[in-house]
């Protein structure tokens, strides 16, 4: 047994394990963008008691939707539908927080109300794509927020997280990283902005502080989650001094008496490995200047997920791919099974195949 299997306490929970569900946008909500009983079934599926799933990225507003088939929080019409993944969730003893997103630029004008341009901190445009109606397209070239704009993004933050309540969640976690709206904010290469919002990276960190703040005053900080890539190039990211900026974000966190940072590796982007970053180091680097529990993700393995708990880098080390394709993933590593192998083309929408049909070790074998 090691340290993955020992209880750690985030915000007001005690988990009895350290193998989390990483956030996995799976484009497979029903009409409405509402999540059906096939939602339940996948989520209730990862659940295992004692443990801790955040649930994919969801947008807080039409706004903020770059994937057709995603599901919303961004109408009260939806709580009904993750009642029951929240419930699902807890019959099985695990705790779960919603992701809570807005895509920013990465999105398309088939994507928004009345085809209009996607928002954005600056008027750069996404080399990259939105998934619409007619399937996968170039991204739109953005409109620059205005101050009013900004503030209704951080007033539909605080909305959603009320509706998060609302359905049964733990809590939320807001989704700073893979160049989306908050990431946006964040590093210089996407944000231009010579008012508060922009400039140093003070500012440039206002919006996710604000959007924290919004979802703190409605769930407290410490079951609010924040997820950050540091060095991340995916949304297509780039900084002028990325530890700088992020160590700068961890330490004004603080603030927030947070369930955790979640720090994704710069290993990779996405869903994909990349070249540069090989090494898990920026959990490591954040410990010295965040002070409550560090989620890790990106790349990991049964084995380097226990390193890095081990070495007291991390207190959890969240999973994407790995349990994509073992719903029973926090007991095969406990008992050291093999793991299924993942099917890549099945990840962003379509049916139950490669959903919830992925098959967990019979209960025979288990034990
Ligand atoms: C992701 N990732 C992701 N990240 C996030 O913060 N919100 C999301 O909704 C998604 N969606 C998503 C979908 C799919 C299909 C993949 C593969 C990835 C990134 C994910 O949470 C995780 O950081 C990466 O997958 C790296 O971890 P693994 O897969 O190496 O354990």
């Amino acid at each position: 047994m090691t340290t993955l299997f020992t209880p750690v306490k985030v915000g007001p929970y005690t988990l009895s394990h350290r193998v989390a569900l990483a956030p996995l946008t799976r484009m497979r909500s029903e009409a409405g963008d509402v999540p059906g009983n096939l939602m339940a079934e996948y989520y209730a599926q990862r659940a295992s008691e004692g443990g801790l799933l955040i649930a994919e990225a969801t947008p807080v507003s039409v706004r903020g939707n770059g994937y057709l088939g995603a599901p919303g929080i961004y109408a009260d019409t939806q709580i009904a539908g993750w009642k029951r993944v929240a419930n699902a969730v807890h019959a099985k003893g695990a705790r779960i927080f919603l992701q809570l997103y807005h895509s920013g630029r990465q999105s398309h004008s088939d994507l928004q109300p009345g085809g209009a341009a996607p928002l954005a901190p600056s008027a750069i445009a996404f080399d990259g794509r939105a998934h619409t109606k007619d399937g996968w397209q170039s991204a739109t070239p953005p409109r620059a927020m205005t101050l009013e704009d900004i503030e209704i993004a951080i007033d539909e933050f605080r909305a959603a997280a009320v509706r998060a309540q609302t359905a049964g969640f733990d809590g939320v976690e807001i989704h700073g990283a893979n160049g989306y709206l908050v990431d946006q904010f964040l590093q210089d290469g996407s944000n231009r902005r010579t008012d508060a919002y922009g400039g140093s990276r003070e500012n440039r960190a206002r919006f996710l502080l604000d959007v924290t703040a919004a979802a703190a005053s409605v769930f407290g900080g410490e079951r609010v989650g924040v997820r950050i890539a540091p060095g991340g190039t995916f949304g297509g990211m780039a900084d002028s001094d990325p530890a700088a900026t992020f160590a700068h974000a961890a330490r004004e966190l603080n603030g927030f008496g947070l369930a955790w940072l979640h720090v994704i590796e710069p290993r990779v982007a996405g869903g994909q490995e990349v070249a540069e970053g090989a090494h898990a180091v920026a959990a490591r680097a954040l410990r010295a200047h965040f002070h409550g529990p560090i989620v890790a993700a990106g790349g990991f393995t049964p084995e380097t997920a226990a390193a890095i708990v081990e070495a007291g880098d991390a207190d959890l080390v969240a999973f994407g791919r790995h349990f994509i394709a073992n719903p029973d993933l926090p007991h095969r590593i406990r008992h050291g099974l093999a793991l299924n192998a993942y099917d890549r083309s099945t990840f962003y929408g379509g049916d139950h195949r490669g959903y919830t049909d992925y098959p967990a070790v019979p209960e025979t074998v288990a034990s």
